[in-house]
């Protein structure tokens, strides 16, 4: 079959490309179309690809483009991982909310509004320029913010699409090495928004582990929170990382505006990356790829993948429509649970009822989603003021008000409304 790759300049390409020979069991990939904006990064990036497929012996061909319709004509699956505007908006968003003493982070609270604002338009673009050569392919988006472009991918009427995130397996593959089992043997009950979710039940071979984990093994599992094992046996469950910047926001803030943000870190990997990938004599994933929030997201892409070739059924975890999944939240939301994958897409599986702590801030959230997609389709700053308002991190009036200006003083050049 053909995928293809729209970032496909992206430094996290060869994660991909790695898991398509290391996994070539599971999908018969023949051609891999790279996609971007950058003809400079795609060059860099195809020749990586090329190299490490040939090392490893896969026999896919591929091609590149600058434009989305000869790269999605005739393909199975488009994947997405564009980033609009590169690393330096991201900067922008993990710096400008420290001003205003609020977190500085690309997907959650006022980063992750300025990162929606500038995504879905183009992410729209996209799902429609795909559309219009191949109705029949199915769109995998692993563009943050996840639920937002999910949902304004839904909204806009594009069904063949499904959120992707990486986190769900990386507990998976965590806990099974903290068990010494194989990951396969996992199933996550992994409920919330992207970003914002928590296991509830860990099943080994069907029986439930979590006690142990948050037991015995409490303190190899907590670090991956962000938060002290005392806290994740009072909430009984495990929380993602970024329910991190929820329950610790103050003390994450305050290690910000001391240390620096993410984005600073990124940048100096990206470099370091891009100069590995021009090395001609470079024919595998470096380990330097490790250090990316995103490692191993592969293994998520393409099992999903396979699932959705062989219309097999099995579980994953993704991002969907919540129809009647949490009653607590209207149909249309996007929500992260675990979900079978058919031939049509995925359907959630049913949910246990979601207790209050955790309930509470997921419909917060979801009226903030819902808000920041109104402001991302049709602009104005009342609505980027209103989005703010509601997110539980930020809140009162007049930092809604000063973070509005910051966000779209910054983001001028690519809001044509502001
Ligand atoms: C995780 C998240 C992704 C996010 C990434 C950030 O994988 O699930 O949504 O993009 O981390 O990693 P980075 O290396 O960019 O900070």
């Amino acid at each position: 079959m053909k995928l293809t790759i729209v970032g496909g300049g992206s430094t996290y390409t060869p994660e991909l490309i790695d898991g398509l020979v290391r996994l070539r069991d599971r999908i018969d990939v023949t051609e891999i179309a790279l996609q971007d904006v950058s003809a400079e990064r795609l060059d860099v990036l195809a020749a990586m690809s090329r190299r490490m497929l040939s090392a490893g012996g896969h026999p896919a061909a591929v091609t590149t483009h600058t434009d989305i319709a000869p790269a999605a004509e005739g393909a199975q699956i488009v994947l997405v991982q564009l980033r609009v505007g590169g690393q330096a908006a991201r900067l922008q968003d993990e710096t400008l909310p420290l001003r205003c003493d609020c977190l500085g982070q690309e997907t959650t609270g006022a980063g992750g509004l300025a990162k929606a604002l500038r995504t879905v338009p183009v992410m729209l673009d996209v799902a429609e320029r795909v559309r219009a050569v191949n109705p029949d392919a199915w769109l995998i988006d692993f563009t943050n913010p996840v639920g937002i472009v999910t949902r304004a991918l839904l909204t806009a009427g594009h069904t063949r699409v499904v959120g992707l995130c990486s986190s769900a397996m990386v507990f998976q593959r965590h806990f099974a090495k903290v068990l010494g089992v194989e990951p396969s043997r996992i199933a996550l009950d992994h409920v919330g928004l992207n970003h914002l979710t928590w296991e509830r039940r860990v099943l080994l071979d069907g029986e439930d582990v979590l006690p142990r984990l948050l037991g015995e093994h409490g303190e190899e599992v907590a670090p991956a929170t962000g938060l002290p094992i005392g806290l994740l046996r009072r909430l009984g469950t495990v929380p993602s990382y970024y329910l991190h910047y929820y329950y610790a926001h103050d003390e994450v803030v305050a290690g910000q505006q001391a240390n620096g943000v993410r984005a600073q870190e990124v940048m100096e990997i990206e470099g370091r990356l891009l100069s590995t990938y021009a090395d001609e004599s470079v024919t595998a994933k470096p380990e330097l790829l490790t250090r990316r929030g995103g490692a191993f997201y592969s293994e998520a892409a393409l099992d999903l993948m396979a699932s959705l070739r062989a219309g097999d059924g099995r579980a994953h975890v993704v991002n969907v429509r919540n129809g009647a999944t949490l009653p607590f939240l209207s149909e249309d939301s996007v929500i992260e649970v675990p979900a079978t994958v058919g031939a049509d897409g995925p359907v959630p599986l049913p949910s246990a009822p979601v207790e209050p702590l955790l309930a509470g801030l997921i419909a917060n959230v979801t009226a903030y989603e819902h808000l920041a997609l109104e402001a991302a389709v049709h602009g104005g700053r009342d609505r980027v003021f209103r989005a703010l308002l509601a997110h539980p991190l930020v809140g009162q009036y007049a930092v809604a008000d000063r973070l509005t200006d910051l966000l779209l003083e910054a983001n001028r050049a690519y809001l044509p409304w502001a």
